[in-house]
């Protein structure tokens, strides 16, 4: 019995934020079946609540009960990688209040695993730099080492080559998901299929161009996307008829981002909706936002 006592006085509670894609254009292909990327990521106010605390044996459990609690969730690898990398001998459970939508390019489950790796860091003593975390976060996900950043950074490589830039200013931002999800592995294997959009675009010109607002909305990522779900062309046009100024592909989708005011509200029955703010968090602190 005091051995549970300790556990859950050393409880964390933590805010792991969604992630959206301002623009991502596709470079190239890799032998390793990887593509490389050049895309802005912005962390923003939708995010799920991790609580954390150390236990005698490894356990998840979510609001949410289509979500698999087993070795292949991303929180249970993170664990199983700060042991393998720190010697850390503990086991730890989790409580995951999701709210971020599943399949939708939004990097719920990155962002989870990126908030275990921070909160163990800091259960533990805050023995390893955000660097190192970062660098270890790679070998599970090509999102995780994004959500280090400060919020908003360029991202390259296959995504773990990140470039942290200041604050931006965006246009009001609504992410609206349709019910159907997409498989990021699905839609960059039609990426294959599709061939790459030529772009000339400069990173540099294009940083400078967004840290001075001239922001670029584009993902080469759509038109595979809307082949995989045809419904995404529809939505989007109507969507651009409520008079939103933009509205592209977050990720690999299926949620689209919508920027500017609608004349009137978009109504989809059955969408996950909602109005969203960047947010950015200070360096040595973990995002923080009082969820709605
Ligand atoms: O890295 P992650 O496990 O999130 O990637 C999931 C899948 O998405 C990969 O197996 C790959 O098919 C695809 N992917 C890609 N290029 C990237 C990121 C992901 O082809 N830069």
């Amino acid at each position: 019995m005091p051995k549970l006592i300790f556990f859950w006085v050393i409880m964390l509670t933590l805010f792991s934020p969604a992630k959206v894609n301002l623009f991502l254009r596709i470079t190239g292909s890799r032998s390793d079946g990887y593509h490389n990327l050049a895309s802005l990521f912005q962390t923003i106010s939708l995010g799920d609540l991790l609580y954390l605390a150390l236990s005698d044996k490894d356990e998840l459990t979510c609001n949410d009960l289509s979500i698999p609690t087993d070795a292949s969730n991303l929180i249970l690898k993170a664990v199983d990688l700060f042991r393998r990398k720190t010697g850390f001998c503990c086991n730890v459970k989790v409580y995951l209040d999701k709210k971020i939508p599943l399949q939708a390019g939004l990097g719920g489950g990155s962002s989870n695993a990126a908030t275990v790796l921070w909160g163990l860091n800091a259960l533990t003593g805050a023995q390893f730099s955000t660097k190192k975390l970062q660098e270890w976060s790679a070998e599970i996900g090509s999102d995780l080492p994004f959500f280090f950043s400060e919020g908003t950074a360029f991202c390259t490589g296959r995504g773990e080559i990140v470039q942290n830039l200041p604050k931006i200013n965006y246009p009001p931002m609504t992410v609206v998901k349709p019910k159907m999800g997409l498989s990021t592995p699905a839609v960059f294997s039609r990426f294959r299929t599709i061939g790459l959009i030529k772009r000339k675009m400069r990173d540099d010109e294009e940083i400078q161009n967004a840290l001075l607002g001239k922001l670029s909305f584009y993902n080469d990522l759509e038109p595979a996307a809307f082949q995989e779900l045809p419904d995404l062309v529809y939505i989007k046009e109507k969507l651009l008829k409520t008079g939103f100024q933009e509205v592209i592909l977050t990720g690999s989708g299926s949620a689209l981002v919508c920027f500017g005011e609608p004349h009137t509200h978009p109504f989809l029955e059955d969408f996950f909706i909602e109005k969203v703010e960047p947010l950015n968090r200070s360096a040595n602190c973990w995002y923080t936002c009082v969820r709605k």
